[in-house]
């Protein structure tokens, strides 16, 4: 399946997944995704449903720290009707290569909401719960700011 760096094409459909997907979390209009895909050392890689069309079905945002070794994912989300059908698993894996590439061994970490589902996703990938630890504060429970469901974090050692 391909997958490819973001373009200036692909905003309309990560603003529109964003809000459809995020704003639960973050509060309507937030565009939590539009914001940190910006920032510097971050990557956005879009999943299509082939290279002709090159129409997109999913995404992921990661961000990496070189200093920390570490990398985080912001957002991962798939097109309602390109679900249960592997996009989200392949877009995990290219995630996960090309910060390999960029860091070497490292720990990639992410938030889930405690009532979102995707968290078996994740399980299947090989992350696991993550216990507080004080070289990584930011890596604890916390609260979406909207709705106030707990983030829980998850962590996954990347070889
Ligand atoms: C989470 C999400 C990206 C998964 O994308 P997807 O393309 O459907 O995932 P895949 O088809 O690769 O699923 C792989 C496996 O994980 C499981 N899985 C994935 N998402 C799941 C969900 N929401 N609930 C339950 N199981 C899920 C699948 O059942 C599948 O397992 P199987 O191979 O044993 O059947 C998609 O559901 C989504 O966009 N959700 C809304 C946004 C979101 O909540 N993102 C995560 C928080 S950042």
């Amino acid at each position: 399946m391909p997958i490819r760096d973001v373009t200036p094409q692909d905003i309309s459909f990560i603003s529109g997944l964003d809000e459809r997907e995020f704003s639960q979390y973050s509060g309507p209009g937030h565009m939590t995704c539009m914001k940190y895909m910006n920032e510097p050392h971050t990557l956005t890689l879009i999943h299509t449903n082939n290279e002709t069309e090159n129409i997109p079905t999913g995404f992921v945002i990661v961000q990496w720290s070189t200093t920390k070794s570490c990398s985080y994912i912001i957002a991962i989300a798939v097109a309602p009707e390109q679900r249960n059908r592997g996009v989200g698993s392949s877009l995990l894996k290219e995630c996960e290569c090309r910060m390999r590439e960029a860091l070497g061994p490292h720990g990639m970490f992410l938030h889930v909401g405690e009532h979102n589902s995707a968290r078996k996703l994740f399980v299947k990938h090989g992350f696991q719960d993550w216990k507080y630890d004080p070289h990584t504060p930011e890596m604890r429970v916390s609260l979406y700011r909207y709705n106030k469901e707990k983030a829980l974090p998850m962590a996954k050692v990347i070889t």
